[in-house]
């Protein structure tokens, strides 16, 4: 969480510094500000709230300067607030920074500075960073990001001005994302390359603990006092951020785009009616895999549940699943061959990369953005190629997740011939046939909408189901909650009974689906709702509310999220949310 960007150019960075930081406000809009050097100053203007606040107030401004850096903050130590928003100054007004990451013994490092007579102005752990610097700066920038990168713990990346530099942007970087863009007349620094789409292809990721500066026309880069020789990669446009043209919002462009994600991902791995994965690494392990692992958080903990069902259906290979925040303090009884799979939209979760530590054996990452911390850390990658995913709630990619664990399980059971040939082939044959019944899905909203503007005005909603209908109620009712700010829950149908009913009136809408085929069972249950007076909203395949197309019990996942998907976003319409930016969220969790 948190964006940062740097900008050394020949003429003013003000467009380039705001644009860049409009494309990283997915990664946090508690407040935003800039800082560049002006007429042997550092300027500075920051603002509360989302980014439009900070355009406002800087609009009339006629900046003059070629080098800046730019911040956009979800909140960790200290609430939302001008003091504690970035960029942060020390106190000889010398030195300016934009932090991403968390410092870990900020308290220890304040008490030294406490003791030295250094006075703070709020709460954050950066502010400390930037005093420190000033404590031991000598002249010399470098050596202090040395010295730096030795006292501080936890993760960072840093994009510092120091005005007796005024023609370079210092950088540090570890556990935090970090890259060098480089343009015509410009050099940049950034979170992430969407920020800088307009600007250049040209990119270089920074490794952990590597330093050094970056200026209009050339940069360095170094890692334990020593030059490190590097090079820019070209990234394609499909990379690129594409506009909103005829949506109201990303996530709306995003519920729309699954179906492309999936059949891209269809194509590119099936030929001939065949599953081919003879590019990737895993092929080699495949075989001797007695155990599955799987890991992720939110929505994409949701895919690995379902990936489970999966792999313990269709390949009969004993398989868990961890919420990753909780994966390193659960007492696990290690196992021999085991595949451990990490799924994230991002590659940047915090929760995932400290658990890596813990995985000493075959480590597949599910993970949509190419470069990214998590991906780099893999044995192997399954990449999306969803394209950038804008709206904070995730869609497109955990689809495109789903996608990938539907291949790697047909593509095992199949190896290890524990599904006849016919089966294998029409689940092949069916798979190929999702994108369209998604299009069928989505053609046919208007009974979702109208659904929306009943829901709306509900303050509790229980999504019921069971087996893979229950997993995917657990995504669902996330949707439906991060968007909306309705409080929803999600409940195996049969376990209604064990508690939860009491909570059942006229006041509780539940949605129920009924696509497994357990659904008669799950239809008892929503007659005992019905009893106590609570209303009931039914999907299934005929005779429901919602009908969605059918397909084999396996497949229903993929189709079930999309009604529920929509749901969230036409309801967070009628509620006039920021629907891309539901509040207290950011789209890449980078803090434990
Ligand atoms: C929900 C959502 C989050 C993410 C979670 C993991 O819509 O987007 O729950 O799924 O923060 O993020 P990634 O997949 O980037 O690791």
């Amino acid at each position: 969480m948190c964006g940062i960007i740097g900008c050394c150019a020949s003429s003013s960075i003000k467009d380039i510094l705001i644009n860049g930081l409009e494309r990283l406000e997915y990664r946090g809009y508690d407040s935003s500000g800039i800082s560049y050097i002006e007429n042997g100053k550092i300027i500075t203007y920051k603002s509360v709230g989302k980014l439009i606040n900070l355009k406002n107030k800087t609009k009339d401004i006629n900046i003059n300067s070629s080098i800046g850096i730019g911040h956009n903050r979800w909140a960790t130590h200290g609430e939302p607030s001008l003091n504690n928003a970035h960029p942060h100054i020390s106190n000889n007004k010398k030195i300016s920074l934009v932090h991403n990451g968390i410092i870990e013994n900020y308290l220890e490092i304040k008490d030294i500075l406490l003791g030295q007579n250094t006075s703070f102005y709020g709460k954050t752990d950066t502010e400390v960073i930037v005093k420190y610097i000033e404590y031991i700066y000598k002249g010399n920038p470098l050596d202090s990001l040395l010295t730096l990168n030795k006292v501080l713990k936890g993760t960072y990346a840093l994009c510092i001005i120091f005005l007796d530099h005024p023609n370079k942007i210092f950088f540090l970087k570890k556990g935090s994302p970090l890259l060098i863009g480089k343009g015509k007349e410009e050099i940049y620094l950034s979170s992430d390359i969407f920020s800088l789409q307009n600007y250049t292809n040209l990119f270089l990721y920074i490794k952990d603990n590597q330093y050094g500066y970056i200026s209009n026309s050339t940069y360095q880069v170094f890692e334990d006092g020593n030059y490190i020789n590097t090079n820019f990669e070209k990234y394609d446009s499909k990379q690129i951020v594409e506009k909103l043209t005829t949506y109201n919002s990303y996530l709306e462009k995003e519920i729309y785009e699954s179906k492309d994600v999936i059949k891209n991902i269809i194509t590119k791995h099936i030929n001939d009616s065949k599953i081919d994965f003879s590019k990737y690494k895993i092929n080699k392990v495949i075989d001797n895999i007695e155990n599955i692992v799987l890991l992720g958080c939110g929505s994409s903990y949701h895919s690995a549940l379902i990936g489970k069902y999966i792999f313990e259906d269709l390949c009969k290979i004993p398989s868990s699943t961890y919420i990753a925040s909780e994966f390193p303090y659960t007492p696990i009884i290690k196992k021999t061959n085991t595949l451990y799979i990490l799924i994230s939209q991002s590659g940047e979760t915090a929760d995932l990369i400290s658990c890596l530590p813990l995985l000493d054996d075959f480590k597949l990452g599910i993970i949509n953005v190419k470069n990214s911390s998590l991906s780099l850390k893999m044995d192997d990658n399954f990449f999306l190629e969803a394209g950038s995913e804008i709206s904070v709630a995730t869609t497109k990619a955990y689809l495109g997740q789903l996608t990938f664990l539907y291949l790697l399980g047909i593509y095992i059971a199949n190896k290890k011939q524990l599904i006849s040939k016919e089966y294998y082939l029409s689940l092949i044959q069916e798979l190929e046939s999702i994108p369209n019944k998604i299009k069928q899905i989505l053609d046919n909203h208007q009974e979702i909408k109208d659904f929306s503007n009943i829901i709306k005005d509900y303050k509790n909603v229980f999504f019921i189901g069971r087996n893979l209908d229950y997993l995917t109620c657990l995504e669902g009712s996330l949707k439906l909650k991060e968007v909306t700010y309705i409080h929803s829950e999600a409940i195996p149908s049969g376990e209604l009974k064990h508690g939860t009913i009491s909570l059942i009136d006229q006041d509780v809408y539940t949605i129920a689906l009924l696509s497994s085929n357990l659904r008669n069972k799950t239809k008892s249950n929503i007659k005992e709702i019905e009893s106590r007076k609570g209303k009931v909203f039914s999907i299934s395949t005929n005779d429901s509310n919602y009908n969605i197309p059918s397909t084999l019990e396996i497949f229903y996942p993929l189709l079930q999220i999309v009604p529920l998907q929509l749901l969230s976003l036409y309801t967070a319409e009628n509620k006039k949310l920021d629907i891309d930016k539901p509040r207290n969220l950011a789209k890449s969790v980078t803090v434990e």
